[in-house]
């Protein structure tokens, strides 16, 4: 097959075995062709770097499409894909919504002032304080289980709250989710709920299928006007996040990249993962089988017509039922938001192999991961002089003391040498990658966040707020 020849010139440094080309925003572009080292020198290694315009962009776009459907809508920000205070900031400015996970989480957003009735706290474990703080603010809640909403009635029998449903039947199938009530059994919750207000329904549901969304609501819908006749005002249907975004340029490049992984899993092909991982796959007689446990980091379908799909199959459903529809994107908001910068420590010579090399980062791997196996994008390297050394090919690893410590498992190709001094940047991390699992293990410091437009470290690096 063609690959595609390497678009940019700042992608020459470095290339993924075989090549996963990212989707590069403006001013990634021009953050490494300026000095990204001096930024790193100043505040650390790695350092996230956010720039907020792409996701200014992504709310307006996304409310532009319902609009184009004459449909009541509003966007929740799901906080927990990225902690900077800078997101939240923007999201009051454009008058959108939050959704909060944790106490902290709500504690910031509400000092940040944001409206309350712009809260929703889907905490997927609520504790009896963080309840407590959403009744005494007028946040609606998500209730998840019969345990919260006993809570929530014994703190307060005015509370605002929204019911989380799953359970949903799709193509035939029951949508497996640890979260929310059975929908099959919302009809028995009715007493229970006496003294409440529903205001809202509410699901979130795994992955990325529009269909599936589209069967969710249907099926919340119909439960609306039996709500009603409760006496309960149900206001709005939200139908949580996993709005997709394309994080690669191209779907040859995806394809070829599965197809060599296979072949080097099953029939003796040159690693293109560290040790061969499998990312998820399984090899048994020479046979690949399973899927890769990994983010669908190319997708043909961007949020905005993910939405106008899903919009075109409930929008009559929704103007019947005289609801607002609601949706939390995180990742889909954060994409193009924010990169990491890391410094090149030391280049060695892997032994058990013939020729590779180990090219160690300041950084460790919890600092752009998710619950996922690995990054599948190629990042930049930002070059300390002009000269030009020899290629390598090797792995880029991290500072925890472990030897699955690798930042990507993928092999990369330097065509001009890498070496001590170079950085690192790893483009579009802000949506989960740079915060969700990050850990202080071996007492490293955390990642600081530093702003581009504003030339400053977010306040989440400031002192906690009260
Ligand atoms: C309740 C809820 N809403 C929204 C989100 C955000 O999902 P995404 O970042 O995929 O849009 C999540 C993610 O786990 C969630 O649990």
């Amino acid at each position: 097959m063609s690959i595609p020849q390497r678009k940019k010139q700042i992608g020459s440094n470095c290339q993924g075995l075989p090549a996963l080309q990212p989707r590069i925003e403006s001013w990634i572009e021009e953050l490494a062709a300026g000095r990204p080292g001096d930024l790193v020198a100043e505040f650390g290694s790695p350092l996230n770097v956010i720039h907020a315009e792409p996701f200014r962009r992504d709310v307006t776009d996304l409310r532009n499409v319902a609009r184009s459907f004459g449909i009541d809508f509003e966007v929740y920000f799901a906080r927990k894909a990225n902690k900077c205070i800078r997101f939240v900031e923007e999201m009051k400015d454009l008058g959108g919504g939050v959704d909060v996970a944790s106490l902290e989480e709500l504690r910031q957003v509400l000092e940040i002032g944001v409206a309350a009735e712009k809260v929703i706290c889907t905490a997927a474990v609520k504790s009896r304080e963080l309840i407590e703080c959403c009744v005494a603010n007028r946040v609606t809640i998500a209730i998840d289980n019969e345990d919260e909403l006993r809570l929530v009635k014994d703190i307060s029998r005015t509370a605002e709250v929204a019911l989380r449903l799953s359970g949903f039947n799709h193509e035939g199938n029951i949508l497996p989710s640890r979260f929310g009530f059975p929908i099959s059994e919302a009809g028995m919750l009715k007493d229970e709920l006496d003294g409440l207000m529903v205001v809202g329904l509410h699901f979130h549901l795994d992955g990325y299928d529009p269909d599936q969304r589209i069967s969710a609501a249907r099926e919340c819908l119909k439960l609306v006007g039996e709500f009603r006749e409760l006496g309960h005002p149900v206001r709005f249907l939200d139908m949580g996040g996993g709005l997709p975004v394309c994080y690669l340029e191209y779907a040859n490049e995806w394809e070829h990249f599965h197809a060599e992984h296979r072949k080097s899993l099953s029939s003796g092909r040159e690693e293109i993962t560290y040790r061969n991982h499998p990312l998820g796959l399984h090899v048994v007689e020479g046979k690949v089988y399973g899927k890769p446990n990994t983010y669908p980091f190319y997708q043909d379908r961007r949020s905005v017509d993910w939405l106008s799909y899903v919009l075109t199959h409930i929008q009559n459903d929704i103007k019947e039922m005289d609801v607002q529809l609601r949706c939390e994107p995180g990742r889909a908001l954060l994409d193009g938001a924010g990169c990491t910068i890391a410094r090149v420590e030391f280049v060695k010579k892997r032994a058990d192999s013939d020729g590779d090399h180990y090219i160690g980062l300041a950084m460790n791997r919890t600092q752009c991961r998710t619950g996922s196996d690995d990054f599948l994008i190629d990042p930049i390297v930002v070059k300390s002089g002009v000269g030009k050394g020899p290629e390598i090919r090797g792995y880029l690893v991290g500072a925890y003391c472990t030897e699955s410590e690798l930042i990507f498992l993928r092999k990369f190709r330097f065509p001009s040498g890498i070496q001590r001094g170079d950085h690192v940047i790893i483009p579009n991390t802000a949506g989960y990658f740079m915060h969700f699992l990050e850990s202080r293990s071996h007492q490293f410091p955390l990642a600081k966040n530093y702003l581009y437009e504003a030339k400053c470290l977010d306040a989440i690096d400031e002192e906690p707020l009260t």
